[in-house]
């Protein structure tokens, strides 16, 4: 449906006034992530030569620039004012990985409440998340910024996430607009190299990696940003089939699309053409909006006049653009955001804060526990040792642009505020890694990685003495904030061997040892896993870090997360996920001694399963049932399980139900998330757990790449893991 005030608007515009509006800006700084930034970003607006700018906060800046576009250009078109609010604003809240771990998603969808209640008071209206690419090779640094492996879960995020962001009315000034990104397939970029081509059949894109976009569409998500990768063998930015016939046509997007930095631009390296090729090539294809590269702006006139794009297009383009203006009211009053009394009531206040400590005590992963010393006694005498031990600069996590690690809450403050009475000693140990090549590569957006004056040893014997000396060894290891992230990719998964020597040499004490491990990623911690210790996995847990560690640690919170994405046995497993299929001549085969599925010197599964983490307390599964036999087509049934807390504490449970399509037309997963519930249950107390599951649960894309249920025999599993047995059938019929 039209507005007739854009409609209105657009009779009155020039062809150039048109293209102005496609342009994106950012003067650069911490938010450039490309070598080019806009120069006379001033002077362009003034001249309608821009429609939108990030990388710009600060309500007073916001209004200057306002000012520039209201009242020196022509018509007075408000600016949109992008940014990248990745995992929070100024309350940074862990890293997207870490909050997907919580499986809880009124927590992820206040999170996002709060960081656009942030945003919006800092003068921005238009957010670049969430980031809902699936992720399956933990060597690619972005996937970090995502929800992990699995389509359901992730789908489930990303409604979540827009929901958050944009609220119901983006005319409040507490709401901006959100970006579904980076549309499509980023995250399966081949070997795990950033930015590198994909390649994909159709089938598996439409049930495997397009569906939380397609959540994020279908939740309302006002635009959506193209990836840097190729999509057979045509660019996201440049293909027609992607953002013309799926968007459009097949998914009823009605927002607008907009590049990733200089990704029209980045066409001509892809080996499309020049400039005014790839643009056109990126305008025919249906992206409205051009970030950084400026391709649109000088050369889509051109195009015109050589009959390679029509003004329609433009048009429609610039329409959209407008439309999002207008869903935002800044045509009704440009300086919406542009509050200056905003920012002191509603940043980084201490009840952002207090949430962001309780996300981030719910985002860890208890991966391994060991001779109960967890949680920890508040008197206890701890040796807290480990690079990431009192570092506030790794603490937020990568794209924190916003956040500002001086204010985060590093360890070893944690321990103190939430145990005074502990008696804590801290020593570095190691570096974060000895390599100062890759340090130098991981320290462009501040020092990360700091290597020590003192040599190795000399770090290794100070943490033995005090470790010698203490009750109990906490390690803070693993990777520092930007070894992962974009451009952050590894062809090792390990914990560096810095740390890795420590902790061989904390353990050969003899002392109890928990590693509170830090990462971006799964990593391969096969070593560490035979190791007698305890290991609580904790992302780059956001501002609150130390507080939410600490608490965990001593108990006033059981840890609750559980793994969205599988940690490997090694690289050479990549990818392994949890919904992988059965093959003609799978594993567990007895046929064959040879000659199956499988490795000669590895097992098939992961060393951590999708679903896994442990808790303090422990829990039992019984009375796994279907409420009945069959389940007729248009009709449903139940599967439900009662679920006991055995254990000596309080503590929360992902109660998670997979199936099983046994026969169908196209080669099923083993397994699929199909819903989930997360549960608190009192030491002692049951639950019994029930999920609906109706013919819609069972679809899934046909050869045809229709969305169909085929009538036959499906497996279910009710568990807190996916790894685990099936516990009865039931037939579709
Ligand atoms: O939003 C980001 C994107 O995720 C990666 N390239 C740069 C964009 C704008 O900062």
């Amino acid at each position: 449906e039209r507005i007739p005030e854009v409609e209105e608007l657009l009779k009155k515009m020039t062809l150039e006034e048109k293209i102005g509006q496609l342009n994106l800006l950012t003067p650069g700084g911490a938010v450039a992530t490309g070598s080019v930034v806009s120069k006379n970003v001033e002077d362009k607006i003034k001249a309608g030569n821009v429609g939108g700018l990030f990388g710009v906060s600060g309500p007073e800046k916001i209004r200057i620039a306002q000012e520039y576009a209201v009242n020196d250009t022509r018509l007075g078109i408000p600016l949109l004012i992008g940014s990248d609010v990745i995992h929070g604003y100024k309350t940074t809240f862990p890293i997207p990985l870490g909050t997907a771990s919580s499986w809880d998603m009124d927590m992820i969808k206040h999170a996002a409440e709060i960081a656009a209640k942030e945003a919006t008071a800092d003068g921005i209206n238009w957010n670049f998340s969430p980031m809902v690419d699936i992720a399956r090779d933990p060597r690619w640094g972005r996937i970090a910024e995502g929800a992990g492996e699995d389509p359901y879960l992730g789908s489930q995020i990303a409604k979540a996430m827009v929901e958050g962001y944009q609220g119901t009315d983006l005319t409040q000034p507490q709401t901006m607009l959100a970006t579904v990104k980076h549309f499509a397939l980023y995250g399966a970029s081949e070997a795990g190299r950033d930015y590198n081509t994909t390649d994909m059949s159709r089938i598996k894109m439409y049930n495997e990696y397009l569906p939380p976009y397609k959540a994020a569409i279908d939740a309302g998500v006002a635009s959506v940003m193209s990836s840097f990768n190729d999509i057979d063998g045509i660019p996201a930015s440049g293909n027609k089939w992607l953002l013309t016939d799926l968007l459009r046509d097949q998914w009823n997007f009605k927002g607008f699309v907009v590049s990733d930095y200089t990704s029209v631009n980045e066409m001509i390296a892809h080996g499309l053409g020049d400039l005014q090729a790839v643009s056109a090539l990126a305008l025919n294809a249906g992206l409205d909006m051009d970030m950084v590269g400026e391709g649109f702006l000088t050369t889509l006139k051109k195009s015109v006049d050589e009959g390679k794009v029509s003004e329609e297009d433009i048009t429609t383009a610039c329409r959209r653009i407008l439309e999002a203006k207008h869903k935002l009211g800044l045509f009704e009053d440009a300086y919406r955001y542009s509050d200056e009394s905003r920012p002191e009531t509603d940043i980084l206040t201490q009840e952002n804060r207090d949430f962001a400590r309780e996300v981030a005590a719910h985002s860890f992963v208890l991966l391994k526990k060991q001779d109960n010393i967890l949680p920890l006694k508040k008197n206890a005498k701890i040796a807290l040792i480990g690079p990431l031990g009192d570092s506030r600069n790794n603490m937020l996590g990568t794209w924190a642009p916003t956040g500002d690690p001086t204010l985060s809450v590093s360890v070893l403050e944690g321990l103190k505020n939430v145990a005074p009475d502990a008696n804590i000693v801290f020593s570095k140990g190691a570096n974060v890694s000895n390599d100062t090549a890759f340090a130098k590569k991981i320290n462009v957006f501040g020092e990360r990685i700091e290597i020590s004056k003192e040599a190795p040893e000399v770090l290794l014997k100070t943490a033995l003495t005090q470790a010698k000396n203490a009750d109990i060894i906490v390690a803070a290891i693993g990777e520092a904030s930007e070894m992962t992230g974009e451009a952050a990719s590894r062809t090792e998964l390990t914990i560096p061997e810095s740390q890795k020597q420590l902790l061989r040499e904390l353990v050969r004490t003899g002392k109890p040892v928990v590693a509170v491990l830090f990462s971006g990623r799964p990593l391969n911690i096969s070593e560490e896993m035979e190791m007698p210790i305890n290991i609580l996995q904790v992302w780059h847990p956001g501002v609150e870090a130390g507080n939410a560690i600490a608490d965990v640690l001593f108990g006033n919170y059981t840890p609750s997360g559980k793994l969205t994405a599988s940690w490997p046995r090694s690289v050479g497993q990549i990818p392994v996920y949890y919904s992988m299929k059965n093959t003609g001549r799978p594993s567990s085969s007895v046929d064959f001694e040879k000659f199956k599925s499988d490795y000669l010197d590895s097992p098939n599964t992961p060393l951590l399963p999708f679903g896994h983490g442990l808790s303090y307390t422990e829990f039992s599964y019984s009375n796994v049932k279907a409420s009945a036999k069959t389940l007729n087509l248009g009709g449903n049934l139940t599967i439900s399980a009662t679920i006991k807390n055995t254990g000596n504490f309080d503590g929360e449970e992902v109660v998670q139900l997979y199936l099983h399509d046994m026969v169908r037309s196209i080669t099923p997963p083993m397994k699929e998330l199909k819903s989930f519930q997360k549960i608190m249950l009192k030491k002692g107390e049951s639950k019994t757990v029930t999920f609906e599951i109706s013919e819609d649960d069972l679809k899934f894309y046909n050869s045809q790449l229709e969305f169909v249920a085929e009538p036959g025999e499906f497996e279910f599993f009710v568990g807190g893991s996916s790894d685990i047995k099936a516990s009865g059938t039931f037939v579709l019929e």
